[in-house]
């Protein structure tokens, strides 16, 4: 596969790491996805696209049993493994899926990776690595761009981040570039991640042998003390620029 959309994050470990206490993460996508994982007592997990490893060690901190991070920048698994070595959190991080690893796992989470197939090809064959990694009957949990983000590129500002689409006109054309931009504190600098529409996303998944397909809107209610969640995030939530899909391997 093609890696130079991974490329671009070798850079990122710190930042993408200090984005696990953004607001939008911390009090709705986060919670959302635990609420949708369930129990992960004794479970096998893979984390595909780990970044820097937090919710492998998040998995493994609440009771997975085998919990493997993949990723193809080493700058991200470097900062992983550091990290889960200091909380002496026994997880592997790789770099390629061996054939040790195929069928093994009860649950694969895929978080904010699919928007880095920058070709269907390139779509396709992740989704297939993703669910191929599964057993059967295992559950793939994973965030794609949402396909009906809010296309206004300041509409993300006030979360920290702008996403531009390359074609302003055409902002929900399969495989249309994105530019997402970092610009809370004054950080700097940004990626290109893919856009791609339900029916690609559906399609892909399904084409990789995924049944049960379901779509689960981030809420904030997951949080703890939903209270708490600022007011802010109201407009993110109307217009949430990511969504859960979950589904089964046939
Ligand atoms: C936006 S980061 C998300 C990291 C992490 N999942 C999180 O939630 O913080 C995307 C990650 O996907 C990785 N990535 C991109 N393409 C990939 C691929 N084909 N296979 C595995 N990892 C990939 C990048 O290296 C990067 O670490």
């Amino acid at each position: 596969m093609n890696t130079a959309s991974s490329d671009q994050f070798n850079e990122y470990a710190s930042i993408y790491e200090d984005m696990s206490q953004w607001p939008f993460r911390k009090y709705i996508e986060i919670p959302s996805v635990f609420q949708e994982i369930g129990d992960v007592d004794g479970l096998s997990i893979l984390d595909f696209g780990c970044g820097t490893g937090m919710y492998a060690r998040w998995l493994k901190q609440r009771g997975a049993g085998q919990v493997v991070g993949y990723d193809l920048t080493e700058g991200m698994l470097n900062y992983a493994r550091r990290r889960a070595e200091k909380e002496d959190l026994d997880i592997s991080f790789v770099s390629h899926l061996g054939p040790e690893l195929i069928g093994q796992f009860d649950l694969v989470l895929g978080v904010y990776v699919l928007p880095y197939a920058t070709t269907r090809p390139e779509l396709q064959a992740m989704c297939a690595d993703m669910v191929r990694l599964m057993r059967p009957g295992g559950r793939l949990l994973t965030l794609p761009i949402h396909p009906v983000y809010d296309p206004h590129p300041n509409y993300y500002e006030p979360y920290g981040f702008r996403l531009i689409a390359e074609d302003p006109e055409n902002p929900y054309a399969d495989g249309e570039r994105v530019k997402l931009e970092l610009c809370k504190n004054g950080e700097q600098g940004g990626v290109f991640a893919w856009y791609w529409s339900a029916t690609s996303l559906e399609r892909a998944l399904e084409q990789a042998g995924l049944r049960s397909l379901k779509w689960r809107e981030l809420s904030a209610s997951a949080y703890p003390d939903a209270n708490q969640a600022p007011k802010e995030l109201h407009a993110y939530l109307q217009r949430p620029h990511s969504i859960i899909i979950e589904g089964v391997r046939g």
